[in-house]
């Protein structure tokens, strides 16, 4: 496994990282205690760590917190770097900090090393979450702050309303089919050195068997997810964070790591998705 720079943290991240959403009845059952294969979820998660992925990311909303906990139990927790979220009804300072504590306790951790905001609310200004935010840095719960499914101009309201700490990572749709944060964006965050967790990074699962990709599998000897994640982490400060709820998906996706697209083929493979 490679691991690149994660924006302006100075840490190293697994250049591939792993999702945790499964789906909504999944979401359902754990509210009420029950973890719908949860053996087979963990047996992932735990090829993956051992794999050398070190990016996990969860949300408050998903249901898979204790899950994650569970499997990094036992692992050097300086080594790792835990991302969660905050969902949008939490944005209020209070609420904040409340989310904040019980996404700890149901992570058996002390600290979330980036916790995002979910999805904007328009009806909470940005700047009274983004005060609870640096308070939870302040208080050493959090190490970094980031947004998820944020357009450009709100990101920017993000940045404006923190005073002593910046925007570390966004977190948005992005693969070879979906391209749409290329247009803005991407730019932006090259710019500024943020991060960028592409969720849905095989559309759902599509990427994984589109014949496009075909005559380039065959050439690097990958399969199409690989091909499709590995085109995401040659890009700077990209982290795809694909969801594998099957250890052979997991082993399979590791292999997107530590090899390369040559340029001229990298260049053939995007424009291939792009609408003409
Ligand atoms: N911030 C947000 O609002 C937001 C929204 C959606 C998702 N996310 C994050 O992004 C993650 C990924 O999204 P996603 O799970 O919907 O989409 P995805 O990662 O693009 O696709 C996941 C699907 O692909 C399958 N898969 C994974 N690796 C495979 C492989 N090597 N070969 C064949 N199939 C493979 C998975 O199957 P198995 O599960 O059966 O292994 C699953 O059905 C989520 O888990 C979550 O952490 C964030």
């Amino acid at each position: 496994m490679k691991y690149k720079a994660f924006g302006n943290t100075g840490r190293l991240v697994s250049e591939i990282g792993m999702g945790t959403y499964y789906d909504p009845l999944w979401i359902l059952t754990a509210k009420l205690g029950w973890f719908r294969g949860k053996e087979e979820k963990l047996r992932a998660i735990k090829k993956g760590l051992e794999g050398g992925i070190n990016l996990i990311d969860t949300a408050e909303i998903y249901g898979s917190e204790r899950l994650v906990g569970e499997a990094i139990n036992g692992w050097n927790r300086e080594s790792l770097f835990v991302a969660t979220k905050v969902w949008p009804s939490h944005l209020r300072y209070d609420d904040v900090i409340k989310s904040c504590e019980k996404s700890l306790e149901r992570l058996s951790t002390s600290y979330i090393d980036l916790y995002q905001v979910h999805w904007p609310n328009p009806r909470i200004p940005i700047k009274e979450t983004m005060r609870a935010m640096e308070k939870l840095v302040e208080d050493g719960k959090v190490r970094y702050i980031g947004v998820s499914n944020f357009s450009l101009t709100q990101l920017k309201e993000a940045e404006e309303a923190l005073e002593k700490c910046t925007i570390t990572s966004i977190q948005n749709s992005y693969s070879l089919i979906d391209r749409k944060i290329e247009v803005d964006l991407l730019p932006y965050c090259n710019q500024r050195n943020i991060a960028v967790l592409a969720y849905y990074p095989l559309a759902h699962g599509r990427l994984t068997r589109d014949k496009r990709l075909d005559v380039f599998c065959n050439k690097y000897g990958k399969t199409a997810s690989q091909l499709a994640l590995r085109w995401l982490t040659q890009k700077n400060n990209v982290f795809p964070i694909p969801r594998a709820s099957k250890e052979s998906h997991v082993l399979e996706n590791l292999g997107a790591s530590d090899w390369e697209i040559e340029p001229y083929d990298y260049i053939n493979i995007s424009n291939l998705f792009v609408d003409k």
